[in-house]
């Protein structure tokens, strides 16, 4: 059995004092859910929302991390700062990273590999762009980056790792692939999984959906039978509309 996951990735928004009045509006709304519940702030809110979030259902995540422990690398976060903050998660390889930061599937490997080192549960992100689906290359791309991301990754830390499929078509236009088309594409990466670590790890990994998940979509994206979660952005900037997707 899978423990559904839903985690919100704040991405660019929110100040203290926003994201205060959030969790203040939340909490008390999530009270019921049996769902894993993670908020992804910016770096500048992690202890923050650590603090108020205490004793509450909602953990917390990182948006990005550099994969070395310290060192000369002006404007970065390493894996230790986070776990100083007893941070639970940490997203790796979101297609605006890999965009706009050029990360490679390299640097994204070598994230999950040092996340999973100190104990920081990545949120793998994997999905293909709109030409990509259209050459019908999409199982063969995230074929790559799931391969490339998992490389050298033990069977024991593997399962640690939640897998977000998500579409780079689908993030914040409003447009979601079909609750089957995502179903299928997930379905397809717990096969590689499979295909890596054996049948009870690939049982066992939970792998979301992330695309402009929202109140009114949430429940048939949940219902199939391989997703076991959503990577929320812009629904998720509002206490009452993510709340509403966390009790879908
Ligand atoms: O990581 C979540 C994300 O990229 C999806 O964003 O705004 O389409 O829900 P959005």
């Amino acid at each position: 059995m899978r423990v559904p996951i839903i985690a919100a990735n704040w991405k660019m928004h929110m100040t203290v004092s926003e994201a205060k009045e959030f969790v203040e509006e939340f909490k008390g709304k999530i009270e019921g859910t049996d769902v894993e519940v993670v908020i992804c702030p910016p770096f500048t809110l992690l202890n923050t929302l650590k603090e108020i979030t205490n004793g509450t259902k909602i953990k917390i995540g990182a948006q990005n991390m550099h994969w070395e422990e310290k060192g000369a690398f002006t404007g970065e976060i390493s894996p230790i700062m986070l776990k100083d903050l007893n941070i639970d998660y940490c997203i790796i390889g979101h297609s605006e990273r890999r965009q706009y930061f050029s990360e490679t599937d390299e640097i994204v490997n070598k994230k999950v590999k040092s996340a999973l080192a100190h104990d920081i549960k990545p949120i793998l992100c994997v999905g293909e762009t709109l030409d990509e689906r259209k050459a019908e290359k999409t199982e063969e791309v995230v074929k790559k980056q799931v391969l490339a991301a998992f490389k050298d990754v033990d069977r024991e830390l593997a399962k640690e790792i939640v897998i977000a499929y998500e579409p780079i078509w689908a993030i914040g236009t409003g447009l979601t692939a079909s609750p089957e088309d995502a179903n299928k594409v997930i379905a397809f990466i717990r096969e590689t999984i499979k295909e890596l670590y054996g049948e009870d790890i690939s049982e066992e990994i939970r792998i979301q959906y992330g695309g402009s998940v929202k109140p009114n979509n949430v429940e048939d994206i949940m219902n199939m039978e391989d997703i076991d979660g959503a990577l929320v952005g812009g629904a998720s900037l509002k206490a009452e509309s993510f709340a509403q997707i966390v009790n879908f």
